[in-house]
């Protein structure tokens, strides 16, 4: 297993972000060891879902390690290998700050669906149906965005750049006097 190099705009191959994916035939033994390096790195950059965009691949793939009960991650933590997802139905909306793990630095301010029907198949290649609710309904319109070549910053109402201020504190900067 191995941690893989998180796609930014600065690299060579930042294209790829903005690029569109191609749906995923062959569930074989290189799609797990690629999944596998896929929580692996989400992991390392404490990162909540990763698509394969990020790591340089115009694949329809994205993990996701998300908690049913956030007050209790760590008996309810739950990971989602998501190939080829379609959302079916979407419900709701509510505005959330989001980070991405190709954006170091940014947060936004995006409005998302709170709820979501979504279909997806597993890394074997069986379909799977889950509903989806709140963070994880974020989570899951945030990747899948990222498979439309779809950044945040494409639907954020407001920008900040995230700062530590001389205390040691993260401080939030609205993006217009970062450029000041
Ligand atoms: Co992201």
């Amino acid at each position: 297993m191995a941690v893989l190099e998180i796609v930014t705009p600065k690299s060579a191959n930042a294209g790829i972000l903005r690029n569109p994916t191609r749906r995923v035939r062959t569930f074989d033994a290189a799609l797990h060891t690629l999944l596998d390096d896929m929580i692996l790195t989400m992991r390392d950059a404490n990162g909540a879902g990763l698509a394969a965009p990020q790591i340089g691949l115009d694949q329809r793939i994205s993990v996701i390690e998300w908690p049913e009960d956030p007050d209790n991650p760590e008996e309810t933590m739950r990971r989602y290998e998501v190939i080829n997802p379609e959302i079916i139905k979407a419900k709701g909306a509510e505005e959330g700050q989001e980070g991405c793990l190709s954006l170091p630095g940014l947060a936004a301010d995006v409005v998302r669906a709170t709820f979501l029907l979504v279909k997806f198949q597993d890394r074997h290649g069986a379909e799977v149906r889950l509903k989806a609710y709140d963070w994880l309904a974020r989570i899951f319109q945030h990747e899948i965005d990222h498979l439309n070549g779809v950044l945040m910053t494409d639907r954020a109402e407001a920008l900040y750049r995230i700062v530590e201020n001389e205390q040691g504190e993260v401080e939030l900067i609205p993006l217009e006097r970062v450029a000041a």
